[in-house]
């Protein structure tokens, strides 16, 4: 089989390689892949927003299934277009994708069908939202419409700085038209969990769960980043919180879906924060999560091509899933700076034992050698017996990586171990 994945970061080498264990596969192009993936993919040089260019590949090389992976194709339509084709893919349809693409629709929906998330109101003009700004409680937080790289979100402790957010927004247009709506909603507390999951429309399966560190710094100090880390399992993911997860959430979501005529077949990421009141949605994504993917996926033991092939043709009751029960780690090393300004071009070494362990998001290629091209360099995933074994292998394994300028937080997993001691 000839396999295409669209995309180009940690999360699609991971997807990558995992698929490469399959034995049907004979290839796999990736678009537009990076230097580091090359090692396990024939990277073609179109953009993951190229949808004509996605097409007119998967034509002309006779791909027979496609993995669309990032939101932006997801949203622009990559599984409607290359379906039309023929081409089966694993990923929503821009329909269903819309629930993330869209924060209006996806708080409208859960406030419909009656899917915990927090309280919130629309605003479509600025007047209105500064208005209810006078009053609203704060901290509060202020989310741009659409899709902005994963920033569109701010935590506005005074009320002033909710109205500078707004403005940012709606008047300077700092997320182009992804702000031309905007939710104010509720602030929430609580541990924060990612569950990816598997749905065909019918049914919805759970993978294991997750839980990421999105800000720069240790301590959960620093800007907010694509993730600098994550473990797998969530510690604050019991089994009577997964249980009650998949009848208030998981159920229901997909259920709403389905009446909305706007059925989600892929990978339905949901970002939920166990509140005192309850597991509720903070967000969701059409796709996997980066970096909660890299812990993810090396503890599946079944075969992921089966699956994704089981839930393009609606038949996901019938395939096997497994998880080990077995912990994983991933630590993000990232050029120093990012999430703000930083230097690239750096030589990267990795030595040949570590590299099966190595999902490289931001590096090209450059007469033959791998440089760093980006924030996030590349993550390092160790699976073990227990989570401080995990964590401290996946430590012991970036050591041995070596480029200028790197950076990394010393405290992955930190905040799940004092998790476990506690309960
Ligand atoms: P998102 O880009 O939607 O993942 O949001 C980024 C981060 O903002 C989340 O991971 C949460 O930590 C935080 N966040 C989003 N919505 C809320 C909320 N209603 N209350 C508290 N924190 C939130
Ligand atoms: N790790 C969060 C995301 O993929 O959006």
């Amino acid at each position: 089989m000839k396999i295409l994945v669209v995309g180009g970061g940690g999360r699609e080498h991971a997807i990558i390689k995992k698929i490469k264990e399959n034995k049907e596969v004979e290839k796999i192009f990736a678009l537009p892949g990076n230097g580091g993936i090359a090692a396990d993919a024939e990277c073609v040089n179109v953009g993951a927003k190229d949808i004509d260019g996605i097409v007119d590949f998967a034509v002309k090389n006779g791909v027979d299934y496609a993995v669309v992976a990032p939101d932006d194709p997801l949203v622009l339509g990559a599984v409607d277009a290359l379906e039309e084709k023929g081409i089966p893919c694993f990923g929503p349809r821009a329909s269903a994708a819309i629930i993330e693409g869209s924060k209006v629709f996806s708080k409208n929906l859960m406030k419909k069908y009656g899917i915990p998330t927090a309280e919130y109101e629309v605003f479509y003009d600025e007047e209105s939202a500064l208005e209810y700004l006078e009053t609203a409680p704060v901290p509060t937080v202020i989310k741009a419409d659409g899709l902005a790289l994963g920033k569109g979100v701010i935590i506005a402790e005074t009320r002033e700085e909710a109205k500078n957010a707004v403005r940012s927004m709606m008047e300077d247009k700092v997320f182009g038209k992804s702000g031309d709506q905007i939710v104010i909603e509720e602030f929430l507390t609580g541990p924060e969990v990612s569950v990816l999951s598997f749905t065909d429309g019918k049914t919805v399966v759970p993978m294991v769960s997750s839980m990421d560190h999105k800000r720069a710094h240790d301590g959960d100090a620093g800007l907010n980043t694509g993730g600098m880390g994550t473990v797998a399992p969530n510690p604050y993911y019991t089994e009577a919180v997964a249980k009650e997860c998949m009848e208030k959430i998981f159920l229901p979501t997909v259920a709403a879906m389905n009446a909305e005529g706007r059925t989600f077949k892929g990978c339905l990421y949901f970002g939920l924060m166990l509140t005192p009141k309850g597991p509720k949605v903070i967000e969701y994504n059409c796709r996997f999560g980066d970096p909660e993917t890299q812990v993810v996926l090396p503890l599946l033991e079944s075969d992921l091509l089966t699956v994704m092939r089981a839930v393009t043709e609606e038949r996901l009751s019938e395939v096997e899933v497994k998880f080990s029960h077995k912990d994983a780690c991933c630590v993000i090393m990232a050029s120093d700076g990012y999430p703000e300004k930083y230097e690239k071009g750096f030589e990267i070494s990795i030595p040949e034992e570590v590299a099966k362990n190595v999902y490289v998001a931001g590096a090209a290629l450059k007469d033959g050698k791998l440089v760093t091209s980006g924030g996030r360099v590349l993550g390092v995933t160790a699976v073990a017996d227990s989570l401080p074994e995990a964590i401290e292998k996946s430590y012991s394994l970036v050591e041995k990586i070596h480029f200028d300028n790197a950076f990394y937080r010393r405290d992955i997993g930190a905040r799940a171990l004092l998790a476990k001691e506690e309960n």
